[in-house]
């Protein structure tokens, strides 16, 4: 048995937190302790300024995530229910909060709970064995950690639909070509290409790049004209940081920025 402080491993290196869930022989199922441990690792990780994005993952070469513990929800009463689904959508608020991206290394089976979770990060990489799926209707319930809300968002809702209500999983190829992930990882593992794909963005204005996950995030639960107006908003704010001075001084000066995240 994995200890319970075991349940979530967390690297820091070069400015890269890898976060791994860590009950591989329960395909690392969401139990509450699990949800617990990610919320602190999350907000831990949020405070240290070293930390410029971060990777999440699951031990094992079997899963990233099969889903919420189902002997632990057997039991649940609908008030407890109830909560137990806002623990798991406030991991994907902290998500949302935590400024900095987050990329899932999809290794396995990503199926419900897990399914939200990755879907909650703001990239997926997938492993080409990796398998997607919503099948809580096969257990006679719904999906409780966003998936009603942020599959439409990023496959459409006839796709979400099909995945919700037959519960059956796509592959790897198939989320791919859904947009349910950025990336699979075809030569090397999931964890490498999510790193590859975060690199990409950590050498980026780190201001820039917060107020755009923000200006994506927040504007797709607004009407149009209010995400726009909001929009001009960050972008007016954008102009009042080192960052921006920085960045344009540097293209015309014909030389590489060096943002300071000011
Ligand atoms: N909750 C609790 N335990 C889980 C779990 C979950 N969501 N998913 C897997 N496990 C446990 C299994 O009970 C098993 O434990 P045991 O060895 O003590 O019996 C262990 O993880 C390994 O799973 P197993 O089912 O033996 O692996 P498999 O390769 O035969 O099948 C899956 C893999 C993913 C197809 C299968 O585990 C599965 O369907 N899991 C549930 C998926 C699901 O419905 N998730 C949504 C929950 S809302």
């Amino acid at each position: 048995m994995t200890e319970s402080s075991d349940l979530v491993l967390r690297h820091v290196e070069d400015g890269i937190a890898r976060v791994t869930i860590n009950r591989p022989d329960k395909l690392n199922a969401l139990n509450r302790e699990v949800i617990r441990r990610l919320a602190d690792t999350f907000e831990d990780l949020a405070r240290d300024e070293s930390v410029r994005g971060a990777i999440l993952t699951g031990a094992g070469d079997k899963a990233f995530v099969a889903g919420a513990d189902i002997r632990e929800m057997a039991d649940l009463s609908p008030e407890q229910a109830r909560a137990f689904a806002r623990e798991g959508q406030a991991l994907g608020r902290l998500f949302d909060e935590f400024g900095r991206p987050i990329v899932a290394a999809v290794n396995g089976f990503a199926l419900g709970g897990g399914c939200e979770l990755a879907m909650a990060c703001h990239l997926r990489v997938a492993s080409p064995k990796a398998r997607f799926g919503q099948p809580e209707v096969q257990l006679g319930l719904i999906p409780g950690f966003g998936g009603t809300q942020r599959l439409p968002r990023l496959v459409g809702e006839a796709r979400a639909l099909e995945m919700v209500l037959t519960g059956q999983m796509i592959d790897a190829e198939t989320a791919l070509a859904w947009g349910l992930v950025n990336r699979i990882a075809r030569e090397r593992t999931a964890v490498e290409e999510a790193e590859d794909l975060l690199r990409a963005i950590l050498d980026k204005g780190p201001v820039a790049v917060r107020l755009a996950v923000e200006a994506v995030r927040t504007g797709l639960s607004m009407p149009l004209d209010d995400a726009l107006e909001y929009e001009a908003a960050l972008f007016g704010v954008i102009f009042s940081t080192e960052d921006m001075r920085e960045g344009t001084t540097a293209f015309l000066e014909k030389r590489p920025p060096r943002f300071t995240g000011r």
